[in-house]
């Protein structure tokens, strides 16, 4: 049997390349050694669009079309939607009784999210329950890995947290147990291990943010290169984009530091040849090439990876019953896993009254 792997995205929006890089990736190059659970986070969407709801259901069917058009396998791995996975929520009430709520609300990501957005103190009671509730996404599936991008590391460490106090206290697991040991001492859920991407943040194509550094690619902030962006949106955003704002002429001295310039960054996320990338930064400093003559290079560079991208999603785009089959076949597959953890965790906590079926159509 393969070891399992779970991931997700919440569905606010399309899929950009700060995904690609962070975690899809890595979701296509483990899609063999792993059975693999792919999430679409759609209650999660609800914690800040609850009032957009059609914009949410939009959003879930552009991120299973971008999905396919990456390359996930839907005959190897399971796309679903987590709303139709009724075992997550009620994991979610079991775990959130084993996570003090201070310890919710320390959580770095949540405090940066609750900035970024805005939310100020009027953000709604589920909001900070997303992040228990991300705990019983991944555990419903008692995953070996969960490649994320590295702002979901919080996220991941309660999850750790959590699955051994659920196997301490209901499953008499030794505390001194080492993570990888737990299943094997009679836990219900293992201590996953994340997997961060191969670039660990990806930035906007933006300036920096109030704090003076550069943001992360996001949609919110309007920053974001978009996997179903035609090419001349790419070419458009590239030759717009932030770079060293000291440098008015080619021939000025410039700075390439991927930490103030995105130019850099993307060059050293992107570019096939790092000793090209290597030369032009020691140009770029002595005012020996231009923004736009590595704009364009950089516009190739991304083309290649984004081409054969925006080609399948064209064909998925025709085909969004399939897209909605693939979901089908997917959330299946999740229910029949997480109906199983959750029954196991309910006999661990001497809940288990009664037997069920779910049979979805
Ligand atoms: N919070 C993740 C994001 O916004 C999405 C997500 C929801 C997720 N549940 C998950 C990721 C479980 C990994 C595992 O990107």
């Amino acid at each position: 049997m393969k070891p399992r792997l779970l991931t997700g995205d919440t569905p606010t929006g399309r899929l950009h390349l700060g995904h690609y890089v962070g975690s899809i990736e890595n979701r296509l190059a483990l899609q063999d050694e792993f059975e693999c659970f792919f999430l679409i986070a759609n209650k999660h969407a609800f914690t800040t669009r609850a009032d957009k709801p059609d914009e949410i259901r939009q959003s879930v069917l552009d991120i299973a079309t971008d999905w396919l058009a990456c390359g996930i396998d839907p005959l190897k791995s399971a796309m679903f939607i987590q709303s139709e996975v009724p075992a997550i929520d009620e994991l979610t009430f079991f775990l959130a009784m084993l996570i003090p709520f201070n310890r919710v609300m320390r959580n770095p990501t949540l405090k940066q999210e609750i900035e970024d957005k805005g939310l100020g103190d009027t953000y709604p009671f589920g909001f900070p329950m997303y992040a228990v509730g991300q705990c019983a996404d991944i555990l419903a599936f008692r995953p070996q890995l969960v490649p994320v991008g590295e702002d979901q590391i919080p996220h991941l460490e309660l999850c750790r947290e959590v699955a051994r106090r659920f196997d301490q206290l209901y499953c008499n697991v030794d505390p001194h147990a080492k993570d990888d040991d737990y299943p094997k001492l009679g836990g219900v859920f293992p201590v996953i291990r994340p997997k961060v991407g191969r670039v660990k943040r990806l930035v906007g194509i933006g300036p920096p943010g109030a704090n003076g550094q550069l943001t992360k690619m996001s949609k919110s902030l309007n920053n974001a290169i978009y996997l179903g962006d035609s090419a001349d949106a790419v070419k458009k955003k590239i030759m717009s984009m932030y770079t060293d704002p000291n440098r008015l002429r080619a021939t000025d001295p410039g700075n390439p530091s991927p930490q103030t310039n995105p130019l850099f960054a993307f060059l050293t996320a992107f570019h096939p040849d790092q000793n090209y990338v290597a030369e032009q930064s020691e140009a770029y400093k002595a005012g020996a090439v231009g923004d736009v003559v590595l704009k364009k290079a950089l516009i190739e560079v991304l083309e290649a990876v984004l081409s054969p991208i925006r080609a399948r999603r064209a064909e998925f785009e025709q085909r969004p019953d399939d897209v909605m089959d693939a979901l089908r076949v997917g959330t299946r597959r999740a229910n029949e896993v997480a109906e199983e953890t959750l029954e196991m965790a309910k006999k661990a906590m001497k809940q288990d009254y009664f037997k069920r079926e779910l049979k979805m159509k």
